[in-house]
Formats: C-alpha cells, structure tokens, sequence
C-alpha cells in the first residue's frame, strides 16, 4: 500500500471507530459486531505501525494501550484542585447548611447531592472536542500527566462526537476500578500465587500511574466525571453542568438529585447509605452542592475548600478480631514500627489481616495484652486502625503487650529519643532492613527512578553481596546481574542502563535518595536552592542551615551529623565520582538574579519557546513571584496563546500590564 493510499485507509479506519467508540460508550448502542470491531483496530494498529508518520494523536489504537510512560511529566493545574470539608454527623451537616443560609442571606437556594466516589480524582482537558491532557490530582497544584493511560478508559471520550461544547474546558472527576474488575483481577492473582491487589481505590491510584499503558487498558478502569470548569461557559448551575456534561459524551453517574432543603439531603444520605453496595464502586459518603454558580461564587473559598459544598462521610466500619500477634518492623531509618497481626475479618469489602499500631505510645494507650480481642476500623486511610480493645472477650491471665527492647532483625538495643515516641534501631550501617530500606529509597520513583531495579532485585545484589551502599550500585556490572536468578539478557540489561541514567537526575534528587533523616522531598529542594553545591552544603555550619525557609533545628541537626560521618561521606564522594549531580543546575537555584525582584506574575496562555512551568522557574530564579489569579496588587500578566479572555478582561480593569512572551525576554535579557 502506498503512502496516499494508506492515509486514506488511516482516516477511515480512524473515523469509523471512533464513531463506534461513541456509540457503544455514551449512547449504549452497537452497529458492528465486536469481531468486525476487532478487526478494524486491528488492521489500523498493523497500518500505524507501518506508517508511523499517518497515525493520529488521538488514535483509537490508544484505547488498547499505547506504549511506555517512563516519566510522568509535572504539570501545573490551571484551577488547583481542591478539597471538600468533611462532616461526619447530621449536627455538623446542619452547621454546614446554616454557614450557607447565614452568607446568602437566604434558605431558597438548592444542593445538588452526589455519591463521594473513592477514587482518584482526575483532571481532564479539552480543546476543540479532543482530549489534550489528563493529570492527576498531585498535591493539588501540579498533578502527573497521565493522557497516555487515561486514554485506555473506555468511558472516556478521547474525542467528542456531540458540538455544542466550548471550544477549551476542563473536567474533572474520579478514576475508579469497578468493584467486580477488582475481584475478577484479584481472583487471577491469587490464581497465579502473586500478592493480591488491597482494595480498589488503591488498585485504581496505583493502575492510573502505571508505567505500561496496556496493563492499564486490560484492568479496566472506570470514570465518573462531576466538574466542568474554564472561562465563558455559558452554564449557570451545576445541575446544568452535569447534564452538558452528559450531553457531549461524559460518564456521569446517574445517582445525583437535586434536593430543596435539608430534609431532602437527609433523605438523600439515608438512601445511599444503604443502597451503595448496590453501585459499581466504593463510595466513602455523599457530596453536598450549592447548585447555582452565582451563588457558589458568592460564598467562594477558604484557603482549602470551597464554601458552598461539603462531605458527609459514611462512618467507617468496623469489627472485632482477634489479635494474633505483634509484630514489629524496622524502616529505612531505623524507626521501629509495632504492627497488629489480625485473625482475618472483612471491611467495607476488604480482608484485612494487618493493622498498624504506630507506637510504643499507642500500644499503651489502647492498653493492648495478647491474646485480645481488638476493634479495627477502615477510614479515609489505606491502612486498617486498631480502635479499641474489646474488654468483654479478655481472658481473665492475659499478659499485657511489653514492648521490645532490641531489634528484631539485628539484636541491637532500641533507643528513644527524648521528645519522641518512636523507637530506633541505631545500628545504621549492618542493620539489614534499614540498608534495604535505603538501597530502595535511593532508586524509588520519587528519588532516582531506577525504575528497572525494585525491591527484589535490591534484596538479590544484597544477599550476593554485590552491593552493601547505594554507591556499590554503580560499580555493578552486567555479568553480575545476568547472574542473579529471573534475569534474562534484557532485563539485566536494563538494570544497568538504568542506573547510568540516574546519573543525569538532579541535585535536589539525589539529595533526598541519599535518606538523610527529616531530608524529604521538599526539605531537599529548599537545601538545594540555597547552596547550590554539594560542597557548600557540606561546610554548611548549624546556623548557616537554620537560615533556610522551613529548616529547623531537628532537620538542621541531622544534615550536620551526616555530613560529619566519614561513611556518608565516603558514599557521596563515591556518588559523586561515579558521575552523579551534585549541583544545582539553573532552573533548581532560588535566586540567580534580582532582575523580577518584588515582581508578581500570573501566567496564562500557550506560550511558543517555554512550557508554562519553565517560565515559573525563570521567574521565581529571577526573585519574581507567580501567582494564580489577577488581582489590583498583581504586577503583570504574562499572556499565551489562547489564554481566558476573563482573565484578560479582568487585568485590563485592574491596570494590570499584560506582558508577550518576547516582553518577558526583555526582561530578563
Ligand atoms: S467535587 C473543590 N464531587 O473528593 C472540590 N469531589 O475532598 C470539588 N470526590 O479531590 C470536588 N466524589 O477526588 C467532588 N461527587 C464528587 C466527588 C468528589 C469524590 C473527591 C475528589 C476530591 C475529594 C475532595
């Protein structure tokens, strides 16, 4: 097939399907068999591999599971994504409703009321009626670009078949995995003997951060949407949102209703509360909306949430079980964590066998002897509580809980820091769980992202003694994990050239892989911005540390005594002459230049030479500042391509400048 002709084919093919996508997905109907579909798809994904160059961006050869994501990219949240106040009695739903009643000044306005989907939440944006961009939540400024996967979720549109929608706006909503696709996959595990999946809200946040898009399209993620947001909508009341929202082809669950006054939202609750078993995945409680947008502008937003809508969670369930044992676990850091070994028992859908029980403090608190029979409760968090002890079931010798005094793992006496409520194990350097716990921090996502070296293969180079430090993992050669059981050419293969990658991750990276305690992410970038050099840091004086934002004395402390150990040092220096990053590079330094100083920015827009968060890095390196929303005080707006013409408007009325991209150039030329 030549090139014209193979277009031509492409075109059809990609039509066609996606004509059949919407039918099936958003109108429940079917025109072709699943084999004439099948087929189809098929003979585009065999067309696209032939002619790469033909394939469209929002291919439905996508659906099926496009390809590798090796680094979800950080992105900037155009709205932050917030979050709900929670109440948890009919009192504070009621204290709730009358904040409202008091700031309208009146009781004739209406809620709209919604399961609260346990999920993960998701954004999704649209321009022109085609998906552009799916991010996650993250920390509610910037979330992880998952587009790649979340185009594997059949019940969203990767282009809308319906007009009438406007030309840029966002959703937003909740990615779940459908309660019966989490049994079905579990049941396949347990099958295969490999460790079950815990529950499906876990399984569906780790399945949208997958690395291979197939696995993600064959578990079978769902997704309900509940928001539309962007600029000039047209759209007065939630209510209406939700039916556009339906009407240009969004999965929209079915069960929300309007209610006129409290009564009816205690009806709403009361209903859900039993029937939710019933719906296609978990719900944690029930959301409760001011329906008109007017009015949800006029009583706006706390720091946090917005005024006009609340949670009300479902209390969370909880039974009795025996406590079988305690066990105890040694962290990276040496931190002892008791863990309560369960008798088996079955919450909101899920079998628990484990609880954590935190510390010595908590064992004591809850006055736990063995042989208990204890309460354990699931609530927002993914690991079980133990609540309670079950007094009535105590035998009458039962021997109280004396918790330990040497590690488990290595026999060292435990110490307690004064002030502090967990246990140690100070043998650092020959504790195994804590030179395991570092080995993986070190190559974690979140710090170097060796993602071709894991937990396993970190316990395989230890017990071979190929490597005791993370430094060792450079000096690994091929041979030696070709070796190692369950590796084959390419996997081994992949070890290595993953760990030369890392070398190219920046300071502030491997500054916290190093596991320095209190050295979090956040912790790391702050140090990095500040000195720049790993040799800066390392001459850093007490007080010198203490002079940076969000160091206190405990972080400060800790940083001194690693970098007076001579085996950390050694580790950095061995780091450092293996290739790594030990200084900031440009867009990681706070301040290169007072050229923005004092000056506030709002960046809005597609823009041609920067992405939007190498243009907030530029400006905050320069001691500029980037806000999100215009206000009288704001200095300027750096305007894009295709940016809300509210916000444009709004900065006009202010007197704010409007500054181009070239501007902003010639700024700090
Ligand atoms: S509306 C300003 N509606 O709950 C927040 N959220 O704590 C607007 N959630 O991050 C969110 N079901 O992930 C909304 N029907 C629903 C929801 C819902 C679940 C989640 C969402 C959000 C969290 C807020």
């Amino acid at each position: 097939m030549d090139n014209t002709a193979a277009k031509a084919r492409i075109d059809f093919l990609t039509e066609t399907l996606h004509y059949h996508n919407h039918l099936y997905y958003n109108e429940n109907r079917i025109e072709v068999s699943d084999f004439e579909f099948d087929k189809m798809l098929e003979e585009l994904n065999t067309l696209e591999r032939q002619f790469p160059e033909l394939k469209k961006p929002n291919s439905p050869t996508e659906r099926v599971g496009g390809g590798i994501t090796k680094n979800f990219e950080t992105v900037l949240h155009q709205y932050p994504m917030l979050s709900l106040s929670n109440t948890y009695n009919k009192e504070e739903l009621v204290e709730f409703h009358d904040r409202v009643i008091k700031n309208l000044d009146n009781d004739t306005f209406e809620y709209i009321c919604e399961q609260k989907f346990d999920g993960v939440a998701i954004s999704l944006i649209y321009k022109d009626g085609v998906l552009v961009r799916a991010i996650t939540r993250g920390d509610g400024e910037k979330g992880d670009d998952v587009t790649t996967n979340v185009k594997t979720i059949k019940t969203i549109p990767i282009v809308l078949k319906s007009g009438g929608y406007p030309a840029a706006f966002e959703v937003r909503g909740e990615v779940f995995l459908p309660r019966k696709n989490f049994e079905k996959i579990n049941e396949e595990l347990i099958k295969q003997g490999k460790p079950s999946l815990a529950n499906p809200r876990n399984s569906a946040s780790g399945t949208i951060k997958m690395q291979d898009s197939k696995v993600v399209a064959a578990r079978g993620l769902d997704c309900y949407l509940y928001s539309l947001l962007g600029e000039n909508l047209d759209v007065k009341s939630h209510e209406e949102a939700l039916q556009k929202m339906k009407s240009w082809g969004f999965n929209i669950s079915p069960t929300w209703q309007k209610c006129k006054d409290m009564d009816a939202v205690l009806k709403y609750i009361q209903h859900w509360e039993l029937k939710r078993k019933d719906l296609p995945l978990d719900t944690d409680g029930v959301v409760i909306k001011v329906n008109s947008y007017a009015e949800q502008r006029f009583l706006g937003m706390t720091a946090k949430s917005p005024r006009w809508a609340t949670a009300f969670k479902y209390k969370p369930e909880n039974a009795s079980t025996l406590l079988k044992a305690i066990t105890y676990q040694v962290g990276r850091t040496g931190a002892v964590t008791p863990v309560a070994e369960l008798d088996e028992v079955e919450l909101s859908g899920t079998k628990v066998r484990r609880a954590s029980l935190h510390n010595a403090d908590e064992i004591e608190r809850l006055g736990l002897h063995l042989g208990d029979y204890v309460f354990v409760e699931k609530g927002g968090e993914i690991i079980p509580k133990v609540t309670a002890v079950d007094i009535a079931k105590r035998k009458a010798n039962a021997p109280a809980v004396v918790y330990i005094t040497h590690c488990p793992d290595c026999g060292t006496e435990l110490i307690r820091r004064e002030g502090e409520a967990v246990h140690y194990c100070p043998n650092e350097k020959a504790c195994p769980p804590q030179i395991l716990g570092k080995l993986e921090h070190f190559v974690s996502r979140n710090a170097l992202n060796i993602d071709s070296v894991g937990g396993k293969s970190v316990e395989q180079f230890y017990n071979k003694g190929l490597v005791r430090t993370v430094a060792d993992l450079y000096s690994l050669k091929y041979e030696d994990v070709i070796s190692l059981e369950g590796y084959k050419e390419k996997s081994a293969q992949n070890v290595i050239e993953g760990i030369a990658k890392s070398k190219e991750m920046p300071f502030k990276k491997v500054l916290f892989a190093l596991g320095i305690r209190f050295v979090g992410e956040t912790v790391a970038e702050k140090l990095v911005e500040h000195f720049l050099t790993v040799d800066k840091l390392k001459a850093a004086s007490f007080e010198e540390l203490m002079k940076v934002p969000e160091i206190g004395e405990r972080i400060a402390q800790s940083v001194l005594e690693y970098f007076k150990d001579p085996e950390s040092l050694k580790i950095v220096d061995a780091l450092q002459a293996a290739g790594l990053t030990f200084e900031a590079q440009a867009s990681e330094a706070k301040v290169l230049t007072d050229k923005l100083q004092g000056a506030s920015f709002v960046i809005s827009g597609v823009f041609a030479k920067y992405e939007r968060d190498q243009l907030k890095d530029i400006i905050i390196a320069n001691g500029g500042k980037v806000s999100s929303s215009v206000s009288g005080k704001l200095n300027y707006l750096l305007a894009g391509d295709g940016m809300g013409p509210s916000k444009l408007q709004k900065a006009q009325e202010l007197g704010v400048k409007i500054i181009s991209e070239a501007d902003f150039e010639a700024m700090i030329a």
